[in-house]
């Protein structure tokens, strides 16, 4: 079988054919697979996965390809990318708040950064879809119990049962049906008036509105609502301009469970009609690796090379120059901008170092990815209470020495990944509220990893303002 992708630079699709290595969306199953739960009942999953293939795909491929366009102005330093949302979400906070709130501290953070850097923001939610999990060990004990490790709400349940814990494959289903719900409430908010720039004031929750990031939002705010009086004035009114009453915002969650993913694979007509239609993840309108399952001759690089989406990998602080190319050749054999994101993830202090054979590998051989910081996962630390956390500061950092890295080296710093929430949880130290240790325990409600909060959200955009502002001038 041909495999299909879209040369976007020339509009037009090319096939790049190659027998030796033929895909289709269930040719994952001869490489090997890591982090995939064991289920029980094998019949079980293939009765779900019969049913997933009877549903529509959650998103449209044209979506894809503006995204894919949007990402390749990133890759050109004439947009930038900010990516954010939960690091696991949850079936039991489906009543839509939390996707709103998330959805609020975003449109804020993407304002504070279009207005600093004066270049369009790319909105893309780690959500519709964040439901699976990697772990590190297979089991987790307590108190002489050993049970399996919980693999996020598409798999098991958080709960430390054998009931919860064993691998259900129905919930795929509802890892689908949740997606859909979320996904119909974003369009709603991206369309339907609330993301309207005139609402800037509305985006603001009340735990934020007092501090002093509130404060300088609502500056910043004020100033834009009298750039808009003078742009009405001139006749350019939410009515006339699309671009002032909706936004673009796409999805992406990590591409782990590949069973899903491949029930949800999709034949989507091609750019220019009459072309062979690619195939597209059509579970969401990006899609990542993690750290944990990105071997070359892996099952998930296998299942994400195929798709016409554009893909992300993320990039610990033991990946090699030599590893990273490999990955690029695998993932974007065409060399197309807006294709590849690379995920540096390395922790403060280490990125520094280990950052910069990398970029130059990338620089040097021309390959035109979008370089985007997770400042989160290397930097997970326990607290002395023993709760997973990490510290504001140190996310800072990291972020600081990736833009001074592309600084040196002349790429381009393209945009963020960062595990937020709009809501005023207490899962990560330090920012301007000066989250203690102590206080840790008093809102966690993430079922994963540590999240920043909506005041720190918008603290750490400002910040980004700053960096961007001065690669400006
Ligand atoms: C994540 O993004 O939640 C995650 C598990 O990241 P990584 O693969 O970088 O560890
Ligand atoms: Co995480």
């Amino acid at each position: 079988m041909l495999r299909e992708s879209v040369d976007l630079s020339a509009n037009a699709p090319v096939n790049t054919a190659d027998a030796a290595s033929a895909w289709h969306p269930a040719s994952w199953h001869s490489h090997p697979a890591r982090q995939l739960p064991a289920y029980a009942d094998a019949a079980a999953l293939q009765s779900a996965c019969a049913q997933l293939r009877q549903f529509p795909p959650l998103i449209f491929g044209g979506e894809v390809l503006a995204l894919r366009r949007q990402l390749a102005e990133v890759a050109a330093g004439r947009a930038f990318l900010l990516q954010g949302g939960d690091c696991a979400e949850s079936f039991d906070a489906l009543d839509g708040d939390a996707a709103r709130e998330t959805f609020k501290v975003m449109l804020q953070m993407a304002l504070v950064l279009t207005y600093a850097a004066a270049r369009p923001v790319v909105k893309l939610g780690r959500i519709a879809g964040q439901y699976a999990k990697p772990r590190s060990a297979d089991t987790e004990t307590q108190g002489g119990v050993t049970l399996p490790s919980y693999r996020g709400d598409i798999v098991n349940g958080a709960g430390f049962t054998p009931a919860e814990r064993a691998p259900d494959p129905q919930r795929l289903l509802r890892a689908y049906s949740a997606s859909a719900a979320t996904l119909n409430l974003l369009r709603a908010l991206a369309h339907g008036g609330f993301a309207d720039l005139h609402q800037l004031h509305r985006w603001t929750t009340d735990f934020v509105r007092a501090s002093p990031q509130g404060k300088r939002y609502e500056e910043l705010a004020g100033r834009i609502s009298q750039a808009l009086d003078f742009m009405a004035a001139c006749g350019f009114t939410s009515d006339a301009m699309a671009q002032l009453r909706e936004v673009d915002f796409y999805t992406s969650h990590e591409a782990l469970h590949l069973h899903y993913e491949e029930a949800l694979t999709r034949r989507m007509e091609a750019v220019p009609a009459g072309a062979a239609a690619p195939w597209y993840g059509a579970s969401a309108h990006m899609l990542w690796l993690g750290e944990r399952t990105r071997q070359l001759d892996g099952a998930h690089i296998e299942y994400l090379r195929g798709i016409a989406n554009p893909v992300g990998v993320k990039i610990g602080p033991n990946a090699t120059p030599t590893d990273v190319l490999a990955l690029a050749q695998a993932l974007d054999p065409a060399r197309e901008p807006g294709r590849l994101v690379l995920i540096t993830r390395m922790g403060a202090g280490q990125l520094a170092q280990k950052l910069p054979p990398l970029v130059a590998a990338v620089r040097d051989a021309g390959l035109p990815v979008v370089w985007a910081c997770d400042p989160m996962h290397g930097n997970t630390v326990t607290s002395g209470q023993g709760i997973k956390t990490r510290d504001f500061n140190n996310i800072v950092q990291e972020v600081r020495e990736f833009f001074a890295v592309h600084a040196a080296a002349g790429t381009v710093a393209g945009g963020l990944h960062i595990e937020l929430t709009g809501q005023d949880v207490t899962e990560c130290r330090g920012g301007g509220q000066n989250l203690t240790d102590e206080r840790l325990a008093e809102r966690y409600t993430s079922a994963c990893d540590p999240r920043l909060n909506g005041s720190q959200s918008l603290e750490l955009a400002f910040l980004v303002a700053e960096l961007l502002n001065a690669q400006r001038r």
